[in-house]
Order: C-alpha cells, then sequence, then structure tokens
C-alpha cells in the first residue's frame, strides 16, 4: 500500500510503499543507504544487495540526488538514523533519473536565487512553505468565523489606491493602468453590501528600496469594516495575530523546531499589544540617541530602536496628517494627527500593519485631498477616484480597515533574515525570475 513517511512511520514492521525523492545518498559495506523525501519528511533507506532482486540493486544504485523513486519495504525503529527510523529495502524502481543537481552544499545566496524553483525542495524552504500556508489558512479562517467574506477584487487599476509614487505602469488597451498599490478602495465599495469582508491578494510597489523586508510584489491581507473606530479595528488586528501565532505554535512544533523558532515566543502572543501614541513613540526612539523630529517618519534604524527588546508587537497610533494617506480622517482631539495606527513586529521586523479609519464625509474628503496634493505637490486625477468617491455620497457610514502584508508577518513569526524567503518566487527590483 502507498503511503507517505509519516504514517510509515507508525506502521512498523509491515511493507509499505514510498514515493519521493532521493536527498542524500551513500555507500558503505555493499549497502546504499538513502535518504527519502517526501512532502511528511525525511527517512532512511538502506538498500542491501543480498535482500533485493538485482533490477532493483541497479537501479538503486543508478540513482542519482533528486531522482524520484518508488520503493516498497519494511520500517523498523533505529536509534543510528537521523529520522530514528529506518526502511529496510525489499523493491526500488527509479521512475526518473535527475541530471546532476545544479544546488550542492555551501552555495551562494545568488545562485540558490537564480535555482528558486529546485531551492523550493530543501527543508527550508520545505517547512517555510509550509507554514506560510498554514498562516494563510488561519487568517482567512479567523475571519470568516468572525462573519467576514472575502472578497476579490481587481488587479488592473486606474486608481492607485496608496502613496501613489510607487505604481507599476501598464499598457491597457491604449490607456495607461496600473498594479493595484493595495486592494482597499475596492474592498471599500464592497464593505457598503457584505460589511464585513476582506481580500487577500497581491499588492505591487514599485520601491526600489534593496532592504530586507520590501518586495515588489507582496501578498496583502486587506479587511475592511463597516462601523468600526481605529480602536476596534486594533482590537481585531491582535486577536487575528495572537490566533494565527497561537495555533501555529500549538499544531506545527515540528516545522518550528526545523526552523529554530521557539514554540513558546508565538504562544506569548496574546492580547492586549502595547499601544503607544506616534509622540510617544518618537520620544522613545529619540532616548536610544536618534535625533527625529516631530513629523518625522521611521526608517528601519529607528523601528528597530523601538521595537527590538519587545517581546509582542506593538500599534503606535494617531500618526502625523502630512505623512500619511488621503483617506484618513484628521483626529478632532490633536488636528495635527490623523487617526490611524500601524502595527510594528518585535525585534525590528518593522511594520507588519497599515490601518485607519476612512473619511466617510465627502467634503471633508475632497478637502483632505487638496491638503495632500499641497503637501506633495501631486494632483490626483479624481476621474478616476469618482466611484469611490461616489460612496460618501450614497449612504455612507464611517468605517475603518487595515492591511497586513503577510510576507513581512511571516517573515516576524518565522523569524528569517530576509523577507524574500517567505515567499515561494520572490519580486526584488533586481529580480524577476524565476
Ligand atoms: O501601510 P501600507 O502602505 O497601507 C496600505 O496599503 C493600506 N491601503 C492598507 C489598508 O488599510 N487596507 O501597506 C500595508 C502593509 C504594510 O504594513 C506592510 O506590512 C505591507 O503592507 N507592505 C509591504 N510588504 C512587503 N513589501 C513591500 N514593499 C510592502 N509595502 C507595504
Ligand atoms: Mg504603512
Amino acid at each position: 500500500m502507498a503511503m507517505n513517511i509519516n504514517s510509515a512511520t507508525k506502521r512498523l514492521g509491515k511493507k509499505v510503499k514510498l514515493y519521493g525523492w532521493i536527498h542524500r545518498k551513500r555507500e558503505s559495506g555493499g549497502i546504499l543507504f538513502i535518504i527519502l523525501r517526501d512532502v511528511t519528511g525525511l527517512i532512511q533507506v538502506a538498500v542491501k544487495k543480498a535482500e533485493v532482486d538485482d533490477k532493483s540493486w541497479n537501479m538503486a544504485s543508478a540513482a542519482t540526488i533528486e531522482s524520484s523513486v518508488e520503493v516498497i519495504g519494511i520500517v523498523k525503529e533505529d536509534k543510528r538514523s537521523p529520522s530514528g527510523f529506518e526502511m529496510c529495502a525489499k523493491s526500488f524502481r527509479n521512475i526518473h533519473i535527475s541530471e546532476p543537481f545544479p544546488i550542492t552544499e555551501y552555495q551562494s545566496t545568488e545562485l540558490l536565487l537564480d535555482n528558486r524553483h529546485l531551492w523550493l525542495r530543501s527543508q527550508k524552504m520545505i517547512n517555510i512553505m509550509k507554514a506560510r500556508s498554514y498562516i494563510f489558512r488561519y487568517s482567512r479562517e479567523f475571519l470568516d468565523k468572525d462573519g467576514f467574506f472575502e472578497v476579490t477584487p481587481p488587479v488592473l487599476t486606474r486608481a492607485g489606491g496608496e502613496t501613489g509614487s510607487d505604481l507599476f505602469e501598464t499598457d491597457f488597451f491604449g490607456t495607461k493602468a496600473y498594479l493595484t498599490e493595495s486592494s482597499q478602495l475596492y474592498a471599500e465599495a464592497m464593505s457598503f453590501s457584505l460589511e464585513k469582508v476582506y481580500s487577500l491578494a497581491p499588492s505591487f510597489r514599485a520601491e526600489n528600496s534593496r532592504t530586507t523586508k520590501h518586495l515588489a510584489e507582496y501578498w496583502h491581507l486587506e479587511p475592511e469594516m463597516m462601523r468600526f473606530d481605529n480602536l476596534k479595528s486594533m482590537l481585531l488586528q491582535e486577536k487575528l495575530i495572537s490566533n494565527i501565532a497561537n495555533r501555529l505554535a500549538k499544531d506545527h512544533e515540528e516545522i518550528l523546531s526545523i526552523l529554530g523558532v521557539s514554540k513558546e515566543s508565538l504562544l506569548n502572543i496574546k492580547p492586549p499589544f502595547k499601544r503607544v501614541s506616534y509622540e510617544d513613540a518618537l520620544s522613545m526612539i529619540n532616548e536610544k540617541g536618534f535625533n527625529l523630529k516631530w513629523g518625522d517618519d521611521f526608517g528601519v534604524e529607528h523601528e528597530r530602536a523601538l521595537t527590538e527588546s519587545e517581546d509582542k508587537p506593538m500599534f503606535v497610533y494617531n500618526w502625523p496628517r502630512e505623512i500619511k494617506p488621503f483617506y484618513m480622517p484628521v483626529n478632532p482631539k490633536d488636528e495635527r494627527t490623523v487617526l490611524c495606527s500601524d502595527l510594528q513586529a518585535p525585534k525590528g521586523h518593522g511594520e507588519i500593519i497599515g490601518g485607519s479609519e476612512r473619511i466617510w464625509k465627502y467634503d471633508e474628503l475632497t478637502e483632505r485631498i487638496k491638503e495632500v496634493e499641497n503637501a506633495k505637490g501631486i494632483k490626483f486625477d479624481l476621474d478616476n477616484y469618482k466611484w469611490w468617491m461616489d460612496l460618501r455620497r450614497y449612504g455612507s457610514v464611517p468605517h475603518a480597515g487595515f492591511g497586513m502584508g503577510m510576507e513581512r508577518l511571516i517573515k516576524w513569526m518565522l523569524n528569517l533574515d530576509h523577507i524574500r524567503d517567505a515567499i515561494p518566487f520572490p519580486r526584488m527590483s533586481n529580480r524577476l525570475s524565476p
């Protein structure tokens, strides 16, 4: 009976069939020791000449690293084998003999990125990609259970959505179109019928910044909630993130241990998260020896100073109006600021969420757009935003939402050095293939 490596180790002494790829191979004293890989893990297979037919022996001898194979044998416990189990082969078949694999031990980062399609077979990438899949699943499950509808916004758009300066432009049947920077505006439109919605889709940023936390294409979770203020939105954010972290810790100890991530650090992620105003955050950063002025945005080194000794994410709320987008309402209690919050991951992993209340009154919106135009010296093409501004003309309602960068979240939760490892095929200013 064909099964996977994990279930085979629970059928000790029984004959089982495994399909997989050859991870490592060596010969010792007339025995071929093959480490076999499948989706569930690795197991050592011993092929002994005396215990298999000639065809099996010849095939096992000819098999190369990454060849795909079929093995029938008996699994037993073996303390000396790396996985604690060993299969004694009774029959061995090559399905395909691999050409010499271009990745051997100790390769440069560039070579691994050039061979990303093959490097995805490494234990490191396999376990990151499994964790990524669970993180996507738990994000959806949490919101679905909370009464949200998943919606699917367009990627091609005329309404940039965020800063406007980082747009990828493309030709759309003779007119200019952009790859979306954020699906927020479309999620807002859908929240006027479905009330609580989220989209989980790619966002594109033509930022030429070569940092360890910027991708040109990233996956963006964007919930939008009717009748929420930003405080209610923050409460939702901390519950969402804690739920993902705790489920990962409880159900995927093995993945975490292979990746060297502490289970306890993820179990420790629980509401409430610290809430610090922009102004207080500024003082906290300056106490670490910086000289930021009121109105400055935070750079990578400032975010690090603010969060390096934190164990949990931290909200920084009510930012200066000059450095935040056109859809954020002015704070009635302090007109220098807008009603918003960014969530900073601990240990300097940087901003993982940006969120805010949305201006819901038409006149307030046109005024704020003018203000942003003047401050940034840009001109909005209002024709492209008319449909979105219409939402403020037909039964408008206060609402709020946020955007979470999935790869930023993964980078933090799995403690990765670089965001490119949080996504299978990274797109960065210097990389478009494979
Ligand atoms: O702060 P941002 O630009 O906010 C928005 O786009 C809002 N419209 C979201 C919303 O309210 N619906 O981006 C949100 C998040 C950031 O906090 C960060 O996690 C991630 O998106 N992000 C990036 N992730 C990877 N690479 C980049 N270049 C990113 N830019 C932003
Ligand atoms: Mg932001």
